[in-house]
């Protein structure tokens, strides 16, 4: 479920790319800004003992982390590391977390969110997106520690994924461990903007943290990267000012999809999700405008990012306007 198809929507719709409004990802439009880097920065080869660690605790509240290029790197190699088991993996979601699963051999279960609770019963690994994406939705925290607790008695692991949860930092699950067998997924690429640096997190007991580490090998994480995370990770006063600023723009969109008889669903202010059985033609629809979103086949669905600029939302808006007087006047959501 990647976004960042810009290049392929420019050649299929014959749009130059930077005349696009790409809300197809979730990133934050206006990211963390990028300071000047040191020339050392590119030079050295990355070490571990710098900052970064401690940034890193201060912020996710726990001292057993690691840092890797991405939570994607973490979501392979986890996979990679498990012997051959049953995955059950929450659907709707992020289809890195099925395919990794498959691809290093295991049998993927796919579930939705009501069986949660007999899947901790019964799987070897349960992997859950919280907030999910696309669909938004969220899973309380004592929902989400029965489940460990339950998978933890049998030797069993929880892998949540929070790429999405900066903006609600509460909802985490990483303050709350380490506990055994709950392994939490940390991302800068999505409430930091920093998706291009490649830094995320791996939140689990030391035992687990150390055959990641062992899997991956040193200096997965480029120096510039870790520069830039560390600073980011400290600027606390960006983080308040971003949430409350991503928190109003996430009701702006909902509300604007809402006016253009388009209902979203779920709660994550990074991006709305929009469940319609026109999801295609109105993709289509907006496509042709420059406006790129994320379609989803199963259920057939939109997922919205947000706007950057008062002149984006304004063209998003006529754009909607468009949409919505081709639509059927009967509208399922
Ligand atoms: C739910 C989820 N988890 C993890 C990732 C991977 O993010 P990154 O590797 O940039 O941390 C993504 C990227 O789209 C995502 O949507």
């Amino acid at each position: 479920m990647h976004g960042g198809r810009l290049r392929d929507a420019s050649a299929h719709y014959g749009i130059a790319v930077a005349d696009w409004l790409d809300l197809s990802t979730g990133i934050n439009p206006d990211g963390w800004p990028i300071p000047e880097l040191p020339p050392s920065a590119w030079s050295c080869l990355p070490e571990d003992n710098d900052e970064l660690l401690d940034a890193a605790r201060r912020y996710y509240r726990t001292d057993t982390l690691l840092p890797v290029a991405g939570s994607q790197a973490a979501i392979q190699a986890l996979a990679r590391l498990h012997k051959p088991c049953d995955a059950h993996v929450i659907y709707p979601s992020y289809s890195e977390h099925a395919h990794a699963w498959r691809g290093a051999g295991h049998r993927v279960v796919q579930v939705t969110s009501e069986k949660l609770e007999s899947s901790a019963k019964t799987a070897a690994v349960l992997i859950v997106v919280n907030p999910n994406n696309p669909t938004g939705e969220r899973f309380p925290l004592q929902r989400l520690v029965g489940c460990a607790e339950r998978l933890a008695a049998r030797q069993a692991w929880l892998i949540v994924d929070e790429a999405f949860i900066d903006a609600t930092p509460e909802q985490s699950l990483v303050p709350l461990g380490p506990r055994p067998g709950l392994i939490v997924l940390r991302s800068l690429g999505k409430f930091f903007g920093l998706a291009g640096a490649r830094v995320g997190f791996v939140c689990a007991p030391d035992e687990v943290l150390e055959r990641i580490r062992r899997y991956l090998g040193p200096w997965g994480v480029a120096t510039p990267s870790r520069l830039v995370a560390t600073h980011a990770l400290a600027d606390s006063a960006w983080q308040q000012q971003n949430r409350e600023r991503l928190s109003l723009a996430g009701q702006r969109l909902s509300e604007i999809l809402r006016r253009h008889r388009l209902l979203p669903r779920g709660d994550c202010c990074l991006f709305q999700w929009v469940p319609h059985a026109s999801a295609h033609a109105i993709h289509e629809k907006l496509a042709r405008a420059g406006i790129l979103t994320r379609l989803f086949d199963d259920p057939p669905s939109l997922r919205f990012g947000l706007p950057r600029t008062e002149t984006d939302w304004q063209r998003l808006e006529r754009s909607l306007a468009d949409v919505a007087s081709h639509l059927p006047s009967t509208v399922s959501a």
